[in-house]
């Protein structure tokens, strides 16, 4: 396992356990599609595979589930006194679900009563990195501010990030805020790779060209921003994973070759082209199979050649400038 230093000295895994598909979908008593969530003792395992495996890094967040994600959590930890603080937890905020509706949020007394909430739920005093979910059109920097203040002086969160912002969000929450903005967490794959397309395809009038925040892997290495990938072996938002997917086989036939060279397997190869970008991006592993997790983590071991690495890019029919 490869590992990144945070401030403080302080040394996380370069791989994240996700843990979001544990709010597993089921059919309840009353034939209703709900969560239901694994059994705590696949979660447990899945938890001490991932310590064994060097991984020291959960994800979760406060709408996973409706909480449940988190709940699973705070039982593993208390039914094994000590794991908690091996562990170096992450949550995020940002969803408002209730009866009214739907919508994202960044208001301050909404960030401080999720914590609370997740604090509760996680079973912990504190929580080491928060993310705000979303973005939020009606963001007041000032106002999230005062809330990371607030939760920084009464212990209750140790680090502070985003997730699906702009680089430009970005740098007006770190105008106001005395907190570090320490993680910024963006989909990202071989198939979902729009930040490197964008720089790939600068000042083209092709479709990869277009401005979906072109500026972020930039941005966040000018500014210390450590960036971490989710969806990673996703083909698309609620699609099935791109591999051994027929409409990847260009990119699988590559990953074949790889996988022979290097004595690994798929998910490794497709882990190891994000490690491989310059930022050293966190990669969250999202399975919930043991096995799944055993395999991913070779991704460590991996180092892709230059050459290697733009293959498997333009195996999915981007141009070349
Ligand atoms: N910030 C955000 O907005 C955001 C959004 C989404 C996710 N996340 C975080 O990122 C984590 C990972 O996201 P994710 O679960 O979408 O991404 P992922 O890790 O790329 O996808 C995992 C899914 O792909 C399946 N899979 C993996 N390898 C496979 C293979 N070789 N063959 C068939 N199926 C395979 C897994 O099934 P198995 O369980 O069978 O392995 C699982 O359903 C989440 O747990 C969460 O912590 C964050």
């Amino acid at each position: 396992m490869k590992y990144i230093t945070l401030a403080n000295n302080e040394k996380v895994s370069q791989e994240i356990l996700g843990l979001m598909r544990i709010q597993w979908k089921g059919v309840d008593e009353n034939g209703n599609k709900t969560y239901l969530g694994l059994p705590v003792e696949d979660v447990e395992a899945l938890i001490f595979k991932a310590l064994d495996l060097g991984i020291n890094f959960i994800d979760t967040a406060d709408i996973y589930g409706h909480g449940l994600s988190e709940e699973l959590i705070g039982k593993v930890f208390e039914r094994n006194p000590g794991l908690r603080e091996k562990l170096f937890v992450q949550t995020k905020c940002g969803v408002v679900s209730t009866s009214e509706g739907r919508r994202n949020s960044t208001e301050g007394s909404y960030i401080i009563e999720c914590v609370n909430r997740s604090l509760e739920r996680l079973k912990t005093d504190h929580i080491d990195s928060l993310l705000l979910h979303m973005p939020d059109a009606l963001f007041d920097p000032q106002d999230v501010a005062e809330a990371f203040d607030q939760l920084y002086n009464e212990g209750k969160v140790r680090y502070f990030g985003v997730s699906n912002w702009t680089s430009s969000n970005i740098a007006l929450l770190m105008k106001y805020s005395k907190q570090p903005i320490t993680f910024d967490q963006e989909q990202l794959s071989i198939v979902h790779s729009f930040m490197v397309d964008g720089e790939m395809s600068v000042n083209q009038d092709w479709e990869n060209s277009i401005e979906r925040d072109t500026q972020k892997l930039a941005f966040c290495r000018l500014n210390g921003i450590q960036l971490q990938a989710y969806s990673t072996v996703v083909a698309k938002i609620n699609e099935r994973t791109f591999i051994d997917n027929p409409n990847y086989e260009k990119m699988n036939q590559i990953m074949d070759r790889l996988c022979e060279k290097y004595n690994t397997n798929k998910n490794a190869i497709a882990l190891a082209w994000i490690q491989r970008l310059p930022e050293n991006v966190m990669t969250v592993i999202g399975t919930t199979k043991v096995s799944r997790l055993e395999e991913s983590t070779q991704a460590c071991d991996v180092r892709l050649t230059a050459q290697e690495w733009y293959d498997l890019y333009y195996s999915t029919g981007k141009k070349m400038l």
